[in-house]
């Protein structure tokens, strides 16, 4: 296996965790980044989520994938090079490997190292024909894909993880997407879309409490990464959709009036204060047209389930 590889160093990884945390927490609503929730309990927290009856997004984006992927991977033409941000499951992108026509390759890019070095391998080892240029990288830095020979570069943003992004976040993203991909280039995404907000809270608020654990972990992993003394037991799971925003919100509130000591600093809590950990935006594919544009994109296809919960956009970067 080739591999290109830009490694952060731990140091720096711990070190931007920190930095991260005290200027969050030093916010006058405080703030934690999603990003961080995928620590090992983390990221196997999150696949619970995905098999809950409640979270339709994981089930839904599938079964689309599974009746278009064929029309999808006629869109990423032959020989083309196929970028995933955030190798997450290994599943959708294996529907996509299994239907494209002789690619270049394929780069997974993630944080985790280790979480990569497995894909990499499992996928090696069932497509012995695709070189696999796995990238260690926190894709919402900039990074660098290696200089493949391919007729296309296309990337995979699957998940609708550009929820997680405020609208300028997503567009500095897709913006960088879009000149890393060149003109011709492709950009496959999956987008939640908006829905009866009941059906969206569920998805948030499972009966089993899955998604509760999942926010708390956060707290748990700051402590033992970054020897806070966060008490978990005091901080209550709260997710709602904002309907001015269009986005669910999850939160962590504290039960009580409390402090919080963090690399020599203090952090005060009030009783029902929250630290807000999560947005996940919630789209309209009629208005994803117009801000496609702003990205550097045209809408080429859309595909989506019978119910309108969930699409799949093929975009263009358009020739200059
Ligand atoms: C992985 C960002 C798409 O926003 O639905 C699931 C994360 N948070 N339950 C989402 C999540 C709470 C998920 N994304």
């Amino acid at each position: 296996m080739t591999a290109t590889r830009l490694v952060p160093s731990p140091v720096n990884t711990v070190t931007r965790f920190r930095d991260d945390v005290l200027s969050g927490l030093s916010r006058k609503q405080k703030w934690l980044p999603a990003k961080y929730f995928y620590d090992p309990l983390g990221s196997s927290l999150f696949d619970r989520i995905t098999e809950l009856d409640e979270y339709y997004p994981t089930r839904t984006e599938l079964a689309i994938m599974q009746a278009h992927v064929s029309a999808m991977a006629t869109r990423c033409g032959k020989n083309c090079l196929l970028v995933e941000l955030g190798a997450g499951s290994l599943l959708k992108v294996r529907l996509l490997l299994d239907q494209l026509d002789r690619p270049a390759g394929f780069v997974p890019v993630d944080v985790s190292g280790e979480h990569l070095r497995a894909s990499a391998k499992e996928l090696t080892a069932d497509y012995p024909d695709i070189p696999v240029y796995p990238v260690v990288a926190d894709f919402c830095r900039s990074f660098e894909i290696p200089s493949i020979d391919a007729d296309r570069r296309v990337v995979y943003f699957p998940g609708s993880t550009i929820g997680n992004f405020d609208p300028p976040d997503a567009a500095r993203l897709m913006r960088s997407v879009a000149r890393m991909v060149g003109p011709g280039g492709g950009l496959l995404l999956g987008v939640d879309l908006r829905k009866d907000p009941a059906v969206l809270e569920r998805a948030y608020n499972d009966a089993e409490g899955v998604t509760a654990c999942f926010n708390l972990n956060l707290l748990t992993r700051i402590n033992r990464e970054l020897g806070a003394d966060f008490d978990p037991a005091s901080f209550r799971h709260r997710a709602f959709y904002n309907r001015d925003l269009y986005r669910i919100e999850m939160h962590l509130v504290s039960s009580v009036d409390q402090s919080v000591n963090l690399s020599g600093r203090t952090f005060h809590f009030r009783a029902d204060e929250s630290i807000h950990t999560e947005n996940s935006y919630k789209h309209d594919t009629g208005e994803l047209t117009h801000r496609a544009e702003d990205w550097g994109f045209r809408v080429d296809q859309t595909w989506t389930d019978k119910a309108g919960y969930f699409a799949v956009i093929y975009l263009t970067a358009p020739d200059k």
